[in-house]
Parts: C-alpha cells; structure tokens; sequence
C-alpha cells in the first residue's frame, strides 16, 4: 500500500487554477522528487502536503489516513525551507532542542536526541554558535538536523541547496542521499534542478503549469520521457529534438533528416514497430540524446541499431571527459558526445553513430512520444 497519496487534488488561489488534477503515490521510505520550472506549483504542492496551504479539492493520505483538515503540527510532518527559518538569537543547539522544548520533552532526552543528530549531521563542534557564525552550508545542516529530531513519517525539502555553490551542492546532494538510506524516512523533495532528481528520487514527479507531465522512476522519466517537455527538461546537455520524416525506403523505416547543402541525411530504423510505421510519409519528431550521438568507435557495443551518417562539425567544445560536438540536423542545431581524444574540429566532416535503440519518437502535434 501506499505510504503517501495524493489523489485528484486541485489547488486554487482565487480564481486561478494553480495545481490540476495531481496523482501521486508513493510508499514507505521512498524518496519522491517533485521537479518542473520556476513557478510550476512545486512549493505550492509541498506546502498543501505539510497543511501550510489548504486544498481546493481531491485527497492527501499518510500511512491510509486522510489528512483532511488536520492541523500541520498533527500531521507528523517536518519541513525544511529553502531558506533554512533559523532563530538568529539561538544557539544552533537551541534552534535544533527548540521544537522538543515547546513539546515539554525533558532536557536529558532533548540532550541525547541533539547529540544524536549533531553527530550525524557532524555540527557537534557548532552547538554553541549562532546561525550567523556558520556557513551557508553548516546552517543547512542545522535545518535540517531540527527537522531530523522530530523522528516525523515524512520530511518535506523545498530547495534545501539552492543557496550553496555548486561543490557544496553535490556535497550535501550526498549527504542527504546517505541520510536517507540511513534513516529510510519517506522524503518529498522539491527541485528545479534535474540533476539532483535523477541522483536523489525513487520516483519523479515532473509538473509545469500546474500539471503533472509525468511520474516514474528515474529511469523511465529519462528513458521514456511521455512527452516533448519531459524530454528536453530532464538530462544535461539536453535530448536533441528534431523534426524529421519518416519514409520507406531499402532497409525499411527510415528517419529523413535534413542537412545543410547535402541530400537529407536517411538513418534507417531495424526493430521500427506499428505505431511508427503509420507515421511513414508524415513529419515527426525524432529524440535523441547527446550521449546517443557519438563517434563511431564511442558508440555502444551492445546496442543493436546503430545508423552512421556524415556530419559537417560546427562547433567542439572540450569539457574535460567529453568533447561535446555541433552540428546541424534538421534545420537545428544538434549536440554530439565524442570521446575526450576524438581527433575533431571545426569545419571538418566526419561520421557520426545514431544509436537508434535509445532514440525516441514524438507526435508534433500533441507532443506525446509514440515510440
Ligand atoms: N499566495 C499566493 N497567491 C496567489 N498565487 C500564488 C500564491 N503563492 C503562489 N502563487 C502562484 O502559484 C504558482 C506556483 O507557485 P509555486 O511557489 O508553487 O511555484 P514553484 O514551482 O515552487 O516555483 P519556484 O521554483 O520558483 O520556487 C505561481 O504562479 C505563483 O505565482
Ligand atoms: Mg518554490
């Protein structure tokens, strides 16, 4: 059974539809990410879980129990903001003790439950400080730890990393992942960041303007992306998506991709099914990721459609592990993942590997992927 479900909710502010039809379950211990663009009701979905935000209709349940007009601090929830709410004038032991102290829990338990949590966070040499002699990190930490005393069935996270710069970032990002495995709490997390999605979640949920695009594990979300937006939101460099025809020709379906003064480009497609044969003659949207692009040496032994065509390089740009490539497809510009020595430039010719196994196939009009 699920442990967290979010049944048909609906979030109004006013007169405008803010959440749209939302369903999400989760179970025990899973660790959900919630994760769309700025302003697509991630926070607003966060706060109608902690009860900080009422709902306009449809159903959140804990543990089978509908949460329905019980109060936040009922809810067996704890939450940490993106802006950590520390009490400046506490210590970090006191804004961590704070909580158990209104709740009357005596000061030998509250001692034992902050060395506790200071040692798993590693603050224990920072008890003593106030919130404006720790670092940005150090005063996540302590967020944290104050949500982590409560012991509650389920943490909320809204964007605990955004304000720490890029290493502290993917530090915490471990950290927190060790926590949980640790710990096996149910999580919900809000990011816009898709690394951090990929790297954290059990199952991802992705929304934009309010509704959710698509629910799944990692894996499915970037493998099987249901739709175009899906698609070009999750993965980094993002997904090539470019408009091509398929026609029949010799070795059966082929995708046509234009090229820039030559004859299109024809990769043909083994395995093509059903649906993307009834798409034969017609215009569509061919998906493919940069790492599914690649030299022909680099490309993936195991994959059992590989397609090679000639492609002119506009642009290499060496980013230490890989070289990413440019080139134009389809009257678009399309990024290619070489090897870090692929002997490339500019200008240059070269043949490049469509691994065709791991591409994806969108409707233009509806923007659903049929294949
Ligand atoms: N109290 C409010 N009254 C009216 N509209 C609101 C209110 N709070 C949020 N909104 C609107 O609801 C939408 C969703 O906001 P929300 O804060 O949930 O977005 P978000 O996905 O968390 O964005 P970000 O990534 O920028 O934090 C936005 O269009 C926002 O303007
Ligand atoms: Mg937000």
């Amino acid at each position: 059974m699920s442990f967290l479900k979010i049944s048909n909710l609906y979030k109004n502010y006013g007169q405008v539809e803010i959440l749209k039809d939302i369903n999400i379950e989760i179970d025990k211990g899973g660790f959900l990410v919630l994760v769309g663009p700025s302003g697509c009701g991630k926070s607003t979905l966060l706060n109608t879980i902690a009860g900080l935000e009422p709902i306009t209709s449809g159903e959140i349940s804990i543990n089978g129990n509908s949460v329905a007009g019980l109060h936040p601090s009922k809810r067996d929830i704890a939450m940490v903001f993106q802006s950590y709410a520390l009490y400046p004038n506490m210590t970090v032991a006191g804004n961590i003790a704070f909580g158990m102290e209104i709740r009357g829990v005596p000061k030998d338990e509250r001692d034992k439950a902050i060395k506790q949590v200071s040692d798993i966070l590693q603050i224990g040499h920072l008890l003593d400080r106030k919130p404006s002699q720790l670092s940005g990190g150090q005063r996540q930490r302590v967020a944290m730890g104050r949500a982590l005393v409560r012991n509650p069935q389920v943490f909320l996270f809204d964007e605990p990393l955004s304000n720490l710069d890029a290493k502290l970032r993917v530090d915490m990002r471990t950290e927190i992942k060790r926590l949980h495995q640790r710990m096996k709490t149910t999580i919900v997390y809000v990011t816009h960041d898709q690394i951090e999605a990929m790297t954290l979640a059990s199952k991802i949920a992705v929304l934009k303007d309010g509704t959710l695009q698509q629910f799944g594990t990692p894996a499915e979300i970037y493998n099987s992306p249901a739709n175009m937006f899906v698609a070009d939101f999750m993965g980094s460099p993002a997904m090539n998506l470019l408009t091509a025809r398929l026609e029949n020709g010799e070795g059966g379906l082929n995708v046509m991709l234009e090229r820039p003064g030559e004859k299109p480009l024809a990769l043909p497609i083994k395995n093509a099914n059903g649906v993307l044969g009834g798409y034969s003659g017609k215009e569509i949207i061919f998906g493919v990721r940069p790492e599914a692009l690649t030299d022909p040496d680099g490309a993936d032994r195991n994959a059992r459609s590989i397609a090679e065509g000639e492609c002119l390089i506009e642009v290499v740009e060496p980013a230490g592990s890989d070289t990413f490539a440019v080139t134009k497809l389809g009257g678009k510009e399309v990024v290619a993942r070489l090897r870090a020595d692929a002997a490339i430039h500019a200008g240059q010719k070269t043949k490049l590997a469509f691994n065709l196994d791991k591409a994806v196939f969108f409707d233009p009009k509806s923007q659903l992927r049929i294949a």
